[in-house]
């Protein structure tokens, strides 16, 4: 099965359609001059544009502008972090007149950078970082736990970036080593996405190699709020692109690892890998817990239909959780298990020992100078601020995120969600419950289909199972950060 699903991307993926092919008046001015904290102003000079193998030098930011975004710049320059095997370029999109600044990576494909698709990777939280991805999952380099090396990363053979360019997008401000001048914030996904578009624009305009080039946009955790809506606000104003006359962004994929969907299925999945066969043979919570949270699960479901989806009642919403949070939650919370897996106790920061490491990494001076980075912030995996503004705006369960995916569906973007089977946090079961229950033209057939295994290299990696653009896929015994041996399964798909 693993050949079918790695055809899945490779086979064009239905494109956007965007045939028309019209010149744009493609706009980049150039200027060399390091833009600090501050101190935007439109790049001058001639527009044009640019490819990235002309910008060469590590020490200085090029400053690139685009007239459709006057209040948008992007700088970037070369860095010899992570992988010395291809062209790192790292930046930052200054947003608002240079207010706002968003942090990002980006890695050539280490087979064929000029023919090879592009792909975006975010993290979740809301508020971690996309280092984090880079560095515990499928990024070209993973930080060294072993002190085996002397740079604090080693080289990782399963990167994404094995078949695909890709970014990493510190996003939104706040997050990672983006930041904000005067304290600005963005607390909704739906204004997340804004600069998100932005960001792709200016880059795929400016990089006029890209343009036209399949994007695929991926991530995980939170991931499952923000990717289905950043990808639909790229489909609606490709649509706008298109009626005027503009070029469009090929957005074919849209790819989400242990994302949150659909809230209504996380507290049913979340008992069912605890109490339940989803995780392992023998079910792992006690039977006295697994009475308690079977007894509260029904009120937890009608509290929060009634109140975060019947109606949108902001405190009885929030009762709603606090009580599906504490009686069906709680016991796994106090249990000393990983969240994000299920088979390791939880150590460290985000339970895992990688994240004090990784941010002792990022702090260094010398670090700091190879990516650029120029917030006076130290680094932290999840920024508590970015978390709970969001949080205060209840921006997981205003728009179901379910919706997105469908419209996306009915509109042939394709769609892989994969999940870890030991994932407690957003578990593989929850997407399995959402899956069957989406309301859509494939659905149907969706829930005619078997799960079929799909093996690598003769063994069993998980099951699969697809309808239209729409593939799910677990994968057995990773856990919500897939990495390692599960990347290289994906890679395949880029
Ligand atoms: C812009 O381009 C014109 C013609 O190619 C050239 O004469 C001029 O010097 C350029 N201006 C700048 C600021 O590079
Ligand atoms: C860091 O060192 C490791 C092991 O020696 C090596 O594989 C890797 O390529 C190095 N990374 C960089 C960015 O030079
Ligand atoms: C890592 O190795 C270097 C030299 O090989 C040593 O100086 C350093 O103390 C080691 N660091 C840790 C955390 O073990
Ligand atoms: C988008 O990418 C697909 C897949 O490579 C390709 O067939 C299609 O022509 C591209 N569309 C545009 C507008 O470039
Ligand atoms: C940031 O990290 C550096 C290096 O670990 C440390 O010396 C400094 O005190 C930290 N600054 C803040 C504001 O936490």
């Amino acid at each position: 099965m693993f050949s079918s699903l790695a055809t899945w991307t490779v086979v064009a993926l239905a494109a956007l359609v965007c045939s028309q092919q019209v010149a744009f008046d493609v706009a980049a001015s150039v200027g060399t001059h390091p833009v600090s904290a501050g101190t935007f102003s439109q790049p001058k000079g001639n527009f044009s544009t640019r490819s990235l193998a002309s910008i060469t030098s590590e020490d200085q930011y090029l400053a690139l502008g685009h007239p459709r975004f006057p209040a948008h710049q992007v700088r970037v320059k070369k860095s010899s972090f992570c992988d010395p095997t291809v062209n790192v370029f790292t930046g930052y999109l200054d947003v608002g007149y240079g207010a706002k600044h968003l942090f990002f990576y980006f890695f050539e494909s280490r087979r064929d950078p000029d023919s090879d698709d592009v792909m975006m990777w975010i993290n979740g939280g809301p508020g971690c970082s996309s280092a984090m991805g880079l560095l515990m999952e499928l990024g070209p380099c993973n930080i060294d736990m072993q002190n085996a090396s002397n740079n604090g990363t080693t080289w990782n053979p399963y990167s994404w970036n094995a078949e695909a360019n890709v970014f990493f997008l510190d996003q939104p401000v706040g997050v990672g080593f983006s930041y904000a001048d005067y304290g600005e914030t963005i607390e909704t996904t739906e204004d997340a996405a804004k600069n998100v578009h932005a960001f792709l624009t200016i880059f795929f305009e400016t990089f006029s190699q890209f343009k036209g080039r399949p994007l695929h946009l991926a991530g995980e955790s939170y991931g499952g709020r923000y990717l289905p809506a950043f990808a639909s606000y790229v489909y609606d104003q490709n649509t706008v692109a298109l009626a005027e006359g503009r070029d469009t962004l090929n957005m074919t994929s849209v790819i989400i690892g242990n994302g949150i969907v659909d809230i209504m299925m996380v507290y049913r999945g979340r008992y069912e890998i605890e109490c339940g066969t989803a995780a392992f043979d023998v079910p792992f919570q006690s039977i006295s817990n697994c009475v308690h949270m079977k007894t509260a699960l029904p009120r937890c479901q009608t509290a929060m239909q009634q109140n975060c989806v019947d109606i949108f009642d902001e405190i009885g919403c929030r009762a709603a959780i606090d009580f599906c949070q504490n009686e069906v939650s709680g016991a796994f919370e106090r249990s000393g298990r990983n969240f994000y897996d299920v088979s390791k106790p939880c150590l460290g920061t985000l339970c895992y020992l990688e994240s004090a490491v990784i941010k002792d990494y990022l702090d260094q001076p010398s670090v700091r100078e190879l990516l650029g980075v120029e917030t006076p912030k130290n680094f932290s995996s999840c920024d508590s601020g970015v978390g709970r503004a969001f949080n205060q705006r209840l921006d997981k369960y205003t728009v179901p995120s379910q919706f997105y995916i469908a419209g996306l569906l009915e509109r042939g973007v394709r769609m892989l969600i994969y999940s870890g089977t030991y994932d407690w946090q957003c578990g593989w079961y929850a997407s399995k419950l959402w899956l069957e229950k989406l309301e859509w033209t494939g659905n149907a057939w969706y829930n005619l289909q078997d799960f079929r295994d799909w093996t690598v290299e003769g063994h069993k990696a998980g099951e699969v199972k697809s309808s239209g653009p729409l593939t799910f896929a677990t994968i057995r015994g990773a856990g919500h950060m897939i990495s390692l041996q599960a990347c290289l399964a994906w890679v395949m798909m880029c």
